[in-house]
């Protein structure tokens, strides 16, 4: 596939401060003359805060890095992660296409994004709200058919259910990710055949779709003051990071219930957690005699 720069550009690109902040944090983790290394996740913070790369945007990280313009674009346009083009003003859909969601009806939700949002891939819908593109596997096979929408999985999906999705996006909602047919996570739909009593103390939702509610960045255009940024190698402390935008979260889609009834743990109560942990004593070896 042909990958070039959209014909309409805007005239300027800036990180805001806080992206241009962690940019320069990304850019210290690399040796003197090697800063051309953090190219994709500078390329990958420009998009996150526009939405797509522009020509401006590849090459004011390229002065950023000290490289060549044509070296920037080298990247940009060989990695399909980077968008070229404009994408919807609430969320891009990358519909996975690949062989287990493609078997369990990827096609029939690529139909739904041609009727609702465009045709042909990589187009605005009709308001400007939408695109979509069909990509490969993301890794979420268990849970096909899947898609990515913003930052996020949704998984187990049918047509009704991506229908919905699109129209709770569209009024404003951000429905809560991960799988939306009443799987916790990966585990059989019919229920869990071993470790039933194990209480592991989860929460309310799988740990990826938990982060999504709790950092609220799903379709979120990023700036920066998400969370915290952290460069201990600089031997900064970590900033605090802004109060995360009250996000609409809509009803979640049907749970497993759990048992545990814990408040959501913080990744820092998480860590506190692990440390008071005693680790486990090492298995002792068999011996030949045993
Ligand atoms: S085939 Fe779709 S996530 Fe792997």
């Amino acid at each position: 596939m042909l990958r070039r720069l959209h014909p309409v550009q805007p005239d300027s690109f800036a990180f805001t401060p806080a992206n241009l902040e962690w940019a320069k944090g990304q850019i210290s983790k690399y040796p003197e003359g090697r800063q051309a290394s953090a190219i994709i996740p500078l390329l990958w913070r420009a998009q996150e805060q526009e939405g797509w790369l522009t020509r401006k945007a590849i090459e004011t990280v390229a002065d950023m890095l000290g490289m060549a313009y044509i070296r920037a674009l080298e990247v940009a346009t060989f990695y399909f992660m980077f968008q070229l083009q404009p994408v919807g003003s609430i969320a891009h859909i990358q519909i996975c296409g690949t062989t287990t969601c493609m078997i369990c009806g990827a096609e029939d939700l690529v139909a739904v994004c041609k009727e609702l949002i465009a045709p042909a891939p990589h187009t605005l819908s009709k308001d400007g709200k939408f695109s979509w593109e069909e990509v490969e596997c993301m890794g979420a096979c268990a849970n096909a058919p899947m898609a990515q929408i913003g930052k996020d999985y949704y998984e187990d999906l049918t047509p009704a259910k991506l229908r919905d999705l699109i129209a709770r996006f569209s009024k404003g909602e951000v429905p809560v990710p991960g799988p939306q047919n009443g799987r916790y996570a990966a585990e059989p739909l019919s229920g869990l055949t071993t470790l039933k009593d194990f209480e592991s103390g989860k929460k309310q939702y799988n740990a990826s779709a938990q982060l999504a509610v709790d950092i609220g960045d799903t379709v979120k255009r990023i700036d920066g003051t998400e969370v915290p940024i952290l460069t201990p190698w600089l031997g900064k402390p970590a900033k605090a990071a802004a109060p995360a935008a009250k996000v609409p979260a809509a009803k979640a889609p049907a749970v497993r219930k759990t048992t545990a009834k814990a408040p959501a743990q913080t990744t820092a109560d998480a860590t506190t957690d692990a440390k008071a942990k005693p680790a486990r004593a090492p298995r002792a070896k068999k011996t030949d005699k045993e």
